[in-house]
This record gives C-alpha cells, structure tokens and sequence, in this order.
C-alpha cells in the first residue's frame, strides 16, 4: 500500500514547497500534487519522481476527483495539506454570488471534505496540515471574507485537533502572516505595496513541517505573525480593524 502525502494548492509559493520537502520524507512513497495549473502540476512532476499529478478545480467537483482516487488507490495517507486558498481585496458589495460559493468552496468546504474522506485512510501518527492566516485571528474589513473563511478553518483544525488526541493523529493549522508568494499584488495603479513583516515560502513550510511533527495545533511564523496574533488578543477589536483599513486603504 502506498505511502501517501496530499498536498492542495501545490503550483502556488508555499504549496510547491510542501511538495518540495514532504518529498524527501523517507517515509512517504508519493506526494499527490493537486491544483488547476495542470502544466505547473507536470512541472512539479517532472522535476520530482515522487510526484503524482492530481488535476482539481477544488471550486467545483475538485473534491470527487481527489475522492475518486483515494476510493481506487486505498493509500496509507501518512499526510494532508490543505493549502490551497483564495483571497480577494474590495469591498464584499461587489463580490457576485457564483464568486462568493467558489470562495467559500475552496477556502472551507474542499479542506473540511478531503479531512473527512482522508480520515479513514490515516492510521495513528498521521498529520493534518490546515493553511489559514494571521487574518483569522480578528476581522479584516475589505478582506472580509478571507479572514472569515480562514476563523473557520483555525476553529475547525484545533476542535479536531483535540477530538482526533485518541487516534493519535494532529491537526496543525498555518497562520502566517503575509508570505512572499504570487498571491499578493505587488502594485496598485503604479503605486508599489508594502507588506510589512512578509517572511519566505521556506519559513512557512519549514515551521509548519516542525510544528506538525511535534503535534503541535498552531504554527504561526515569524516575528510580525506571533507580535500580531497576541496584539490582537489584547486590543479591543474595533480598534485593530481601524488601524488595519488606516494601513490598506490607499491600495483599494
Ligand atoms: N501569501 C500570503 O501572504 C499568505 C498569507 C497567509 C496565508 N496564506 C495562505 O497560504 C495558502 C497558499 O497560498 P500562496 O500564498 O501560496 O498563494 P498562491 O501562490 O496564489 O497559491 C494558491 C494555490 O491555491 C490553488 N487554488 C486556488 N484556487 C483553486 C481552486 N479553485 N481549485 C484548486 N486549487 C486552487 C492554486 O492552484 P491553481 O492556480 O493551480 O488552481 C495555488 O496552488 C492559501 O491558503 C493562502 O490563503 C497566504
């Protein structure tokens, strides 16, 4: 039976990174790569003989696809990375109800399902990998949906985290803060953007691997993440969303 790791989202910054190290476990056998970008997925492969190319449009039937497989192939699944994510900056008005359920689809539902279908196929000493974001730790107007999307999936992981104990499988959850991959824009109208505090792919991934192997429930790299999640703990709520539009709303 194959030893399996499945990562979403891996033709992005810190997905293909997780492919990259989870690779060289020597107890892994396979790393199911999955995402849209099928020619970034064959890259992957190519580059990598652990690789098995995994085409999933995790807005839509993404899911049965990556069901399907599991279903044929029964892999001893050593890992699941739910990394894949989507972001969107502006005002909620204007997002259209096709783009909200595809959100809501990518960020939420696909990783609660492939933890759901996975779950069988994992025996004890098994990881789960959430990536959410420092965004979950308070509101973020104008990225409202992101960081409502990412409180769910951080609430999630660490209630399942405790439940999963007596099977002795973890669940970490990832909340970086912002990380130097092609998610971010880099300008608006000319202007270039800032992102204070923005830490490498290889720090993300190198933590969360860490933090996963300890059992760990949370990973948050870098300075700027761990300042900001106890800032927000400590500041009444209101007034880290003022000081978080005061910072962005020259970008919107
Ligand atoms: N960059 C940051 O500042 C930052 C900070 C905190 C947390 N995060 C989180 O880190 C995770 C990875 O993001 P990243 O920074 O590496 O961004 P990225 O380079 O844009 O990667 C996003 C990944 O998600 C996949 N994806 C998006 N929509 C999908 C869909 N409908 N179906 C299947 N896969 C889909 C993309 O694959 P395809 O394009 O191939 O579909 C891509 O592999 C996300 O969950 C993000 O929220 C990022």
């Amino acid at each position: 039976m194959a030893r399996v790791a499945i990562v979403t989202g891996a033709t992005g910054g810190i997905g293909a990174k997780f492919v990259e190290e989870i690779s060289k476990f020597s107890d892994i056998d396979q790393v199911w790569a999955t995402g849209r970008n099928l020619g970034k997925l064959e890259a992957l492969a190519s580059a990598n003989s652990k690789v098995v190319v995994v085409e999933a449009d995790l807005a839509t039937d993404g899911v049965d696809v990556i069901d399907n497989l599991i279903r044929n192939y029964k892999p001893d699944i050593k890992m699941l990375v739910n990394n894949a994510g989507v972001a969107y900056m502006g005002k909620f008005e204007d997002m259209k109800c096709d783009q909200i359920e595809g959100f809501c689809n990518v960020n939420c539902t696909a990783p609660t399902k492939l933890i759901s279908l996975a779950l069988p196929y994992m025996h004890e000493g098994a990881k789960i990998i959430n990536v959410a974001s420092a965004s979950s730790f308070q509101p973020n107007p104008y990225l409202t949906m992101y960081s409502a999307t990412k409180v769910y999936l951080k609430n999630f992981s660490r209630a399942l985290n405790m439940e999963l104990k007596n099977r002795g499988i973890s669940v970490t959850c990832s909340c970086p803060y912002w990380v130097d991959t092609g998610m971010l824009p880099r300008e608006k109208d000319g202007k270039k953007i800032n992102y204070p505090g923005m830490v490498s792919v290889d720090k993300v991934v190198n933590k969360a691997l860490r933090d996963s192997k300890a059992g760990r429930e949370m990973s948050v790299p870098g300075f700027f993440a761990n300042y900001f999640r106890i800032y927000s703990k400590l500041t009444p709520t209101a007034i880290v969303m003022r000081q978080w539009i005061t910072g962005i709303k020259k970008y919107l």
